[in-house]
């Protein structure tokens, strides 16, 4: 990692604050909440202040939150009550103060705002639970306010840096590799679940802490769904089989869609399969600095329509990955975002036919200054099996 990326972000945010007519931000979501302080627990509110910022949490993470906000814990007696002010604190004012909470931590959190004269308090109202708000507003004092925040910084999670790169090429190589020793042990007869059991137990064998999502597996004419769960279903002579999987790996997210035929495929598979490839690898050319998110789903679409298939792409062409598998921007018709080095995408065209199947091809994209690199290192063949 680069020399503590944390505090670097933070003071990014806590520079902007003043534009924003904030005192300070309120961060209660986690993978916000990790990329600003590396905290990784269940349990934590952030405040980001001009010269300052407050880890709260409880103390089932005390040494956790020390050890992963690279701060010093703040060793006031009064630190942990409401009693404690910012002069007590002795953590360079670059770290990250951890505040041990106990009980509910919205209460030391309001007792901090308030010795610290902030009066409007930024929050992420579509990544806070109503109770949280509730509890926060309900003892506000008179003259200060919450402020609603949109996307600030999703929206700085969108540009990786290069450590955030390695560590998304690291998850990706993981999961192909996880992908690859699975499809020498398929073979017909085997079930959904099993598949998708022994695909998370390679990529965890491999470095993985977890799937990115449940892992989907769905064979014969369960393939048109496009985020089946897998089940006992066996795979059967003549199915086509969607495998949608990802890892995560030190926090960061890949994705990648892949398909078998159990048996040769028939000539109308062929076919569907040649206009998912050729909308696949369209919408990668089109990968660029510049291009809106819109456009490349366009460009992926437009190649469906050639083979009347655009019916039959019933989602969106892909979306950003990092720290969440679903992130910003999403390469849809409505988002206008423009593509910028650094994002981290997917591209991953569709088509699902009731009663016969689907066929989904997906890769992780890096873009870069000159167009895009591919990070999925896996084949994009049909695999018969
Ligand atoms: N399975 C989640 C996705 O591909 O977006
Ligand atoms: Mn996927
Ligand atoms: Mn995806």
């Amino acid at each position: 990692m680069e020399n503590n990326p944390f505090a670097e972000r933070r003071a990014r945010v806590a520079a902007a604050l003043a534009a924003r007519k904030l005192d300070a931000l309120l961060v209660a979501f986690s993978p916000n909440l990790r990329y600003l302080s590396g905290f990784t627990g269940s349990n934590a509110s952030l405040l980001i202040l001009p010269g300052q910022s407050i880890l709260f949490t409880d103390p089932r993470y005390q040494i956790q939150a020390a050890q992963e906000c690279t701060s010093e814990e703040c060793t006031s007696e009064e630190c942990t009550s409401e009693e404690c002010t910012s002069e007590e604190c002795t953590s360079e004012e670059s770290s990250c103060k951890v505040r041990i909470v106990k009980g509910p931590l919205v209460l030391d959190v309001l007792a901090t705002l308030q010795k610290l004269g902030a009066l409007r308090t930024g929050y992420e109202p579509a990544r806070m639970t109503c109770d949280f708000y509730d509890a926060l507003k309900s003892r506000l004092p008179l003259r200060a306010s919450l402020e609603p925040v949109h996307g600030w910084i999703e929206e700085l999670r969108t540009i990786k840096s290069e450590a955030e790169i390695a560590l998304i090429r690291q998850s990706v190589a993981t999961n192909s590799r996880a992908f690859e020793q699975t499809l020498r042990r398929v073979k017909a007869g085997m079930k959904e679940s099993d598949l998708a059991a022994e695909l998370e137990y390679r990529m965890r064998r491999l470095g993985a802490e977890k799937p990115a999502f449940e892992t989907i597996v769905a064979t014969g004419v369960r393939s048109a769904l496009p985020h089946a769960q897998p089940t006992h279903a066996r795979l059967a002579a003549g199915d086509l089989v969607v495998i949608d999987m990802g890892a995560f790996e030190n926090g960061y997210a890949s994705d990648m869609t892949r398909m078998l035929s159990v048996g040769p495929p028939s000539a109308k598979v062929k076919r569907m399969y040649r206009a998912v490839l050729e909308a696949q690898l369209a919408g990668i050319d089109a990968v660029r600095p510049g291009i809106t998110a819109a456009r490349i789903d366009t460009v992926t679409r437009k190649v469906l329509k050639g083979y009347g298939l655009d019916k039959a792409f019933t989602h969106s062409t892909g979306h950003g990955l990092g720290l969440e598998i679903h992130e910003p921007p999403r390469l849809g018709k409505r988002d206008l975002t423009r593509l910028q080095p650094g994002m981290a995408i997917t591209i991953e065209p569709g088509v699902y036919v009731e009663g016969f199947g689907g066929i989904r091809i997906e890769d992780t994209v890096l873009v870069t200054a000159s167009g895009c690199e591919i990070l999925t290192p896996t084949p994009k063949d049909l695999f018969v099996v």
